[in-house]
């Protein structure tokens, strides 16, 4: 159980996830309500859940008790070595924590990025393909587009999210390339090459690091990694940095005002439906019904029909009948004399036998894809030439 919440965890948002965190801290409760309150005391986030076990199940799920009792043991209950924890436990961490010492230059960067990155990524992190992009241009201009208002300014920019105009933390950059490019290759670059990887990604950003521009000869490595301020860096609600991350999170969702559409009365209790007058005010357009739409509004999803295109009996000849009946394998273009004999028979016959093919060498409509009464046109041009 507790290994499927740590997979949950990843995929969900802030909230959930960290309510599930804390339900891990609780242990076993004896309550099965709806907990609104930590064990340290404090209050739920709102919006997120807490799953107490009791009897061994939470809800309708049984838990593995002795999984959760033992939470270190993971599979074949075998405890992991240190080895083994260290190979996942790779943070690398805004303070430092976990980036080791290197250093490269965006222009070895731009090599080893063409040589491993662009077929995905694009010429200058460009993107393209469903791959993302890792660069649009100037950070600190694309920055800004993250606040534009459309709604106000039709005409502004949408917002453009990219490592340099959107990531609030520069070293998350070179865990994700570190971790997991180039992909499917992963963990196969030394750590000179991520530094320099990261710092080509900040040249096409156009980022600087303590007011210095990071050209093709910069030098990038750890202290100087550590320096770089996102533009981004404030642009998250709640704040989910430091120390206060959790407290941040918690006041952030008790306000129900901070993310729900409808807003509640001061001290109100949220609720699901129906529990509360709405205070949206809605307007409604009197006499101004729309009645004369054109063109009218239709539910029909029917293909539109297929455009018919004559077909030119005289090119269908030169392309598919000629190689025989040109060249004396049938009888030939206009000549009477040699379609007297298969017309004695009447046209209906002729028609069908050249549809169907005939056993003397005619292939089923000439080996054309024709419609039936598009080739029976040929057919007429066949014999009267023209
Ligand atoms: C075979 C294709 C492929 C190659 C090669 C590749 N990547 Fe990626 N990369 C991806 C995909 C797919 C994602 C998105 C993964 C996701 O969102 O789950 C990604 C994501 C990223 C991201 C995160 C972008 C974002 O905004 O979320 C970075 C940074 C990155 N790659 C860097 C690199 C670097 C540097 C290299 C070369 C060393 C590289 N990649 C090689 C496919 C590739
Ligand atoms: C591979 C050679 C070949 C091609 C290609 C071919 N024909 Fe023929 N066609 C023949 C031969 C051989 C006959 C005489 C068959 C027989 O006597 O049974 C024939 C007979 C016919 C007849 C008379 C059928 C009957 O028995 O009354 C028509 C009509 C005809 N072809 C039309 C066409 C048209 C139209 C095309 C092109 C769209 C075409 N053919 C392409 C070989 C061909």
């Amino acid at each position: 159980m507790l290994k499927f919440n740590r997979k949950l965890i990843l995929s969900m948002s802030t909230a959930a996830a960290l309510a599930l965190l804390t339900a891990g801290c609780m242990g076993a409760s004896t309550s099965i309500t709806h907990a609104t309150t930590e064990a340290n005391g404090k209050a739920t986030i709102d919006g997120g859940s807490t799953y107490p076990v009791v009897n061994d199940k939470t809800g309708p799920y049984y838990v593995d008790p002795q999984v959760a009792a033992d939470a270190p043991k993971i599979n074949n209950g075998r405890v992991p070595t240190a080895n083994e924890i260290a190979a996942w436990n790779t943070d690398i961490m805004p303070d430092g924590t976990g980036l080791p010492e290197g250093s490269g230059t965006a222009d070895e960067g731009s090599d080893i990025y063409d040589a491993k990155c662009v077929a995905c990524h694009g010429d200058f992190g460009s993107g393209g393909g469903g791959y993302p992009s890792l660069s649009k241009g100037n950070a600190y201009d694309l920055q800004k587009t993250l606040t534009n208002n459309r709604w106000k300014d039709p005409e502004a920019d949408g917002p453009v999210r990219e490592f340099g105009s959107y990531w609030p933390k520069a070293t998350t950059l070179f865990w994700y390339i570190k971790d997991a490019m180039p992909h499917p290759f992963t963990k196969s670059l030394s750590d000179d090459q991520v530094y320099a990887l990261v710092a080509y990604i900040l040249n096409v950003n156009e980022m600087k690091i303590d007011g210095i521009d990071v050209d093709d000869d910069y030098v990038l490595n750890r202290e100087k990694l550590l320096k770089i301020k996102m533009p981004n860096r404030n642009g998250f609600e709640p704040n989910i940095d430091g120390p206060q991350a959790l407290d941040d999170v918690r006041a952030f969702y008790a306000d129900a005002a901070n993310f729900g559409a409808q807003k509640i009365k001061k001290g109100a209790t949220p609720c699901m439906k129906n529990c509360q007058a709405p205070t949206a005010i809605v307007v409604h357009i009197k006499g101004a019904g729309i009645s004369n739409f054109l063109p009218p509004m239709s539910d029909a999803r029917n293909l539109p029909a297929e455009k018919k295109v004559a077909v030119n009996p005289a090119s269908v000849y030169k392309n598919t009948c000629e190689m025989c009946h040109g060249n004396g394998v049938g009888p030939a273009l206009g000549n009477k004399a040699e379609w007297a004999p298969y017309l004695a028979h009447g046209m209906k016959k002729v028609y069908a036998n050249a549809i169907h093919g005939t056993d003397g060498g005619m292939p089923a409509k000439g080996g054309s894809s024709l419609s039936d009464a598009d080739f029976k046109t040929v057919v007429d041009y066949l014999i009267n030439g023209k």
